[in-house]
């Protein structure tokens, strides 16, 4: 592929460094667009993009519902492929602050959406969220399924995406890809999340918080998988398809250059077997706390991947342990643990 300049909003973010890390190995030119917000600890997200050091990444601290540092960053750019990943995520806080989600994910992704309709992009891929499934209980979830009802503001906030997307990809003939996730861990992983949270606790003889008490499964995607998958699909723009058809419409595509993805390892693990694979590597058992399910929470998720599988030819495969294992190895560094 060419050498290309990348827009990667969210770039101090966890899924967001690790592109832009990739990105720049791989020659590319990338712009890296963040708010530094404090949902959770800025001294890791400032960590994140020191470790990106280069030449051949620029760093513009900005707030994505700026419309118009937005603007001048396009302008100043020119970004040819724009990735956002920059959201404010987390399914529970936005049970606490709602606006925070509106804010960032609606307007920011609007701002987003205006300039790159403006600066004549090539290729827009955006982050949405296997939460997007909510009520869906048919398994494994298919971008095929419709996907009316949400059970987080979050969940409706990244389903809205996909729906402005479309509107940018049939008014404007924008190719836009959004990528639904399934629960991302590894190394320089979310303080918010599941495993982070799990590690400190276990290390420091605390309680871990074990919510519908146990009975979970998560498709957990390792973050490598993650940023393949996105490289690959960074190659290939969303592409009209020619069967679809407005009789019986396909949500996962259309007539117009919109497509939608699972990115999930296809393969569902069991809270306590996840926990498991804590200890093992740990060589500690936790203290367990065995909560009811928290609202908005869904207590299982499995990713379909034929398409995904099918467009790039890979699919995430990393193992539980393995996965577990290195973001291990990188907490007890990164905090200096010795256990
Ligand atoms: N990690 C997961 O398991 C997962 C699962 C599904 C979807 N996602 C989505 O993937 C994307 C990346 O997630 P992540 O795990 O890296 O989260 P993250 O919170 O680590 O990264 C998001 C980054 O965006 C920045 N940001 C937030 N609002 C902003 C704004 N208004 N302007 C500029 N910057 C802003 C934050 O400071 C943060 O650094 C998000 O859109 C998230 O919703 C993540």
């Amino acid at each position: 592929m060419n050498k290309k300049t990348f827009l990667v909003t969210g770039a101090a973010g966890f899924i967001g460094s690790h592109l832009a890390k990739r990105l720049i190995k791989e020659d590319h030119r990338v712009i890296g667009v963040d708010n530094i917000n404090d949902y959770y600890n800025p001294k890791l997200k400032k960590d994140r993009i020191k470790h990106l050091g280069n030449d051949k990444f620029t760093f513009i601290k900005t707030d994505l519902e700026n419309q118009d540092t937005i603007n001048n960053v396009f302008d100043e750019y020119q970004p040819e492929i724009v990735v956002n990943l920059a959201a404010q995520a987390g399914v529970r806080y936005s049970l606490e602050n709602p606006h925070a989600y509106i804010n960032s994910n609606v307007v920011g992704f609007i701002n987003i959406l205006e300039a790159c309709r403006h600066h004549n992009v090539e290729h827009l891929i955006y982050a949405s969220s296997s939460s997007v499934y909510g009520a869906n209980t048919s398994k494994p979830f298919s971008t095929s399924d419709n996907i009316d009802h949400p059970l987080s503001l979050y969940a409706a906030t990244k389903k809205s995406n996909e729906l402005m997307a479309h509107t940018y990809s049939h008014l404007y003939d924008l190719p836009t890809t959004g990528l639904r996730f399934f629960t991302v861990y590894g190394p320089w992983g979310r303080p918010d999340m599941a495993l982070f949270l799990f590690t400190k606790a276990i290390i420091n003889d605390e309680a871990i918080d074990v919510f519908n008490h146990g009975n979970m499964m998560r498709d957990f995607t390792y973050i490598d998988d993650i940023i393949e998958s996105i490289t690959r699909l960074t190659k290939r723009p969303a592409q009209p398809n020619p069967d679809w058809s407005g009789v019986n419409p396909d949500p996962g595509s259309s007539y117009a250059p919109y497509k939608v993805y699972n990115i999930g390892n296809n393969n569902p693990v069991k809270l306590m077997d996840f926990i498991e694979a804590i200890e093992n590597k740990l060589g500690k058992k936790a203290e367990k706390n065995y909560l009811p399910l928290q609202a908005g929470d869904v207590p299982e998720t499995y990713a379909n991947v034929e398409d995904l599988y099918r467009d790039i030819e890979f699919q995430p495969q990393t193992s539980i342990q393995d996965g577990i294992n290195n973001f291990i190895d990188w907490y007890l560094e990164y905090y200096g643990v010795i256990l």
